[in-house]
């Protein structure tokens, strides 16, 4: 990076951002993660820019922008701050009607088909794991409960390099084990000391953690899937953009795929091959064919 350009006394002062600024960035943002930050929020886009400014000794807008778009150079301090400018919060079983729909309606359904012998689901934007390992928790213990051999993985996938690495670590706070039904919590986490869990490993090695932006998925080749959870990601994206991905998405599914979404994040949306779960709880589509 070229920028450490400002000396203590003008970092000490940062200065303001105008709107026509702010649309630079948030523009900036948008065509590379899909994420939309409207002008409401704009303290929190500049609070974060500052923070990070602030670290990396830059001490005008301009020269950080400039060094950010440097090709390939910027790539780096970019993956930092987009961690910054992404809002991370996640759960064990955040929604637990959807955990619930997997395992009580779609996962018997699927015992219908003895053909289907490995699944694989995909937590997209898994953020720190939380997500992913609350799928692996729900496919272990349902798939077991119905006996036979079915092997499953999950890819969990997010832009944020340091979400992904807490993902891939598996640990977590120790108050983070109450939003884990005890039936889980036992099976699958171990008590480290007063302050920490960790997922045990026979579950972690279940799940991958890859970098990967949901905007590349369009058009990508990728190998389908039976699962898709896509929740609190597409809420931070553009209508259109929301669109074009979730027919992305359902193209990314086997026949008798569940696509399994945020409710509310999305409405209106219809798909030729998806059929929506006669699920007031939940929002989620099956593959009919
Ligand atoms: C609020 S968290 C949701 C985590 C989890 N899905 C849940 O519902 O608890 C949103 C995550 O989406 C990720 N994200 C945002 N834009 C993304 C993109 N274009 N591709 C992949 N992940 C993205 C963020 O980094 C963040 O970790």
């Amino acid at each position: 990076m070229s920028g450490a350009a400002g000396n203590w006394s003008s970092l000490a002062s940062l200065p303001g951002m105008d709107d026509s600024e702010f649309e630079r960035w948030a523009s900036l943002l948008e065509k590379r993660t899909g994420v939309v930050v409207p002008l409401k929020r704009k303290a929190f886009l500049v609070t974060s820019v500052r923070g990070r400014m602030r670290e990396t000794g830059h001490a005008r807008f301009e020269d950080y922008l400039l060094d950010l778009q440097r090709v390939p150079e910027g790539a780096i301090e970019w993956t930092t701050l987009v961690d910054r400018l992404t809002v991370h919060e996640t759960h064990f079983f955040r929604h637990p009607p959807s955990f619930d729909l997997i395992a009580r309606d779609w996962l018997p359904a699927l015992a219908a088909e003895p053909s289907r012998s490995a699944l694989h689901a995909w937590s997209v934007g898994c953020s720190s794991g939380e997500e992913a390992y609350t799928l692996a928790m729900v496919l272990d213990q349902h798939l077991a409960a119905r006996g036979g051999k079915s092997y499953f993985g999950v890819t969990a996938t997010d832009v944020s390099l340091p979400a992904l690495a807490a993902g891939r670590a598996g640990l977590y706070p120790r108050q983070k084990l109450d939003e884990i039904p005890e039936a889980y919590r036992t099976a699958y986490c171990e008590v480290l000391d007063a302050d920490s869990f960790r997922v045990r490993d026979s579950l972690r090695k279940r799940v991958g953690f890859a970098q990967f932006n949901l905007l590349d998925a369009v058009g990508a080749s990728m190998k389908r899937l039976d699962l898709i959870f896509c929740q609190n990601v597409l809420i931070y994206f553009a209508r259109e953009r929301r669109r074009d991905l979730l027919a992305t998405l359902a193209n990314l599914l086997k026949p008798g795929g569940l696509l399994v979404l945020g409710s509310g994040e999305v409405t209106q949306f219809a798909h030729a091959k998806l059929a929506r779960v006669d699920n007031r709880n939940v929002l989620a589509f099956r593959r009919t064919s």
